[in-house]
């Protein structure tokens, strides 16, 4: 039995990230998806996701690739997460390519190539710029 992890912001559920679930839950038995708090977003980002966590969670935690999910409250808790579910297999999207392979100690490490032309970004910019 495989268990698959991996993390994201998944604001304005987009088809790239349904894909990159699916992908990762073809890699193995189960799925735990780490959902970003809105804090965290705020101190990477600077400003608040759309969605807030709740609905973003219970938006991840509605697919059927998905098994479980839990809040990622820091980026420096990754090694912890992985080791607390027992994960087999680390999934990120390729535009992390290369940043988590020190975690390849304690799980296999795999980057899946990005869905062209979506993302969270591109979506708030098209929404806001209709508003002008
Ligand atoms: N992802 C993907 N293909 C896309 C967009 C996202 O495979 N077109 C993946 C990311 O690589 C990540 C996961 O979906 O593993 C969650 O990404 P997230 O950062 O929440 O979404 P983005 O749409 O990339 O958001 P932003 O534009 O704010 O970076």
């Amino acid at each position: 039995m495989k268990t698959v992890i991996t993390f994201g912001t998944f604001d304005v559920f987009h088809v790239g990230h349904v894909n990159i679930l699916q992908r990762a839950s073809a890699l193995g038995d189960t799925l735990i998806v780490g959902v970003s708090t809105d804090e965290l977003n705020f101190s990477k980002k600077q400003r608040y996701p759309v969605y807030k966590q709740r609905d973003r969670m219970k938006i991840v935690n509605g697919l059927r690739y998905v098994n479980y999910c839990f809040y990622e409250e820091s980026l420096e808790k990754k090694r912890e997460y992985i080791l607390k579910y027992d994960a087999d297999i680390l999934v990120m999207g390729d535009d992390w390519k290369g940043r988590f392979d020190e975690f390849k100690d304690i799980c296999e490490v795999v980057y899946l190539e990005r869905t062209p032309s979506v993302s969270t970004t591109q979506i708030i910019e098209i929404i806001s710029s209709d508003d002008d």
